[in-house]
């Protein structure tokens, strides 16, 4: 059943210092990434979180559409405007976002989580979460970056054809999830997980590696006009996919992998 979300409730399980001190919730946009992505309407705070019931038009990767039904899941987006975050290791931002999404889940539900790459939480093979980061820039510096992060939580039905079978945590651990307890899990544990981005890097990574159940197969990665075959090697310390194939080692920076 719909429902509105509880900021009170929110906030008291939130304990972090930075993300989500400043929040704004709304009824209805476009999308939550493009509402944060302009500071003539959202400002500069850093750590702003913006929560949508419903996104008219919400993005997913490679300009998908992400379709939420209003009041049943978590459609929201994080502001980082603070420049010690716009580091070398930037890209390792989608990871750390994902793997928090991952830990969240796991010490809320107990269940397994597996991380597809780049930026997919899955659960039994299905996706259950989508993070899509977009920036700002200035000639070459980043002014503002925002997490969107889409996760399915108490819708049971999915329409349309997907590139991964879309599932929710409600049909996946058989119960109505609380919103505001999941949002409050991700957000204490995305704050120290982004700090480790700048001061431990390596955690990410091995974390990241130890839930991704492609590593080492073989699989075909696609940008949409070419189509790659190889074993997934590993993923470099910016998080870009290695690909072997044959004698031919690749990097790949983005695209939609499937096993062979
Ligand atoms: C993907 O898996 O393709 C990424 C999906 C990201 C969806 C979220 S929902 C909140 C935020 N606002 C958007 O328009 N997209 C992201």
């Amino acid at each position: 059943m719909e429902s509105v979300f509880n900021l009170e409730n929110f906030d008291i399980k939130l304990d972090t210092e930075i993300i989500g001190r400043n929040i704004i919730y709304i009824d209805e946009t476009p999308s939550t990434n493009s509402f944060l992505l302009d500071p003539a309407i959202s400002g500069n705070t850093n750590g702003t979180i913006l929560i949508a019931e419903k996104q008219i038009k919400g993005r997913g990767r490679k300009d998908r559409q992400w379709y939420s039904t209003k009041g049943l899941n978590l459609t929201f987006s994080i502001l980082l405007t603070n420049k010690k975050y716009f580091t070398k290791r930037f890209n390792l931002i989608n990871f750390a976002t994902a793997l928090s999404t991952a830990i969240a889940i796991e010490n809320l539900f107990q269940s397994r989580t597996e991380l597809k790459w780049p930026n997919d939480v899955l659960i039994n093979k299905k996706k259950v979460a989508g993070v899509l980061i977009e920036s700002t820039s200035k000639g070459e510096k980043i002014e503002r970056v925002v997490i969107g992060i889409g996760i399915n939580v108490n819708q049971t039905s999915f329409q349309g054809s997907f590139n991964v079978q879309p599932t929710s945590l409600k049909n996946e651990t058989g119960g109505t999830v609380i919103r505001e307890t999941l949002l409050a899990e991700l957000l204490n544990v995305f704050e120290e997980t982004l700090e480790q981005v700048i001061s431990n890097y390596k955690w990410i990574l091995k974390e990241w590696k130890q839930r991704c159940g492609m590593i080492g197969e073989r699989i075909s990665v696609s940008d949409g006009e070419k189509t790659k075959n190889g074993i997934f090697d590993d993923i470099d310390e910016n998080g870009f996919m290695i690909l072997k194939n044959k004698d031919k080692v690749e990097k790949i920076y983005f695209g939609d992998v499937s096993i062979v």
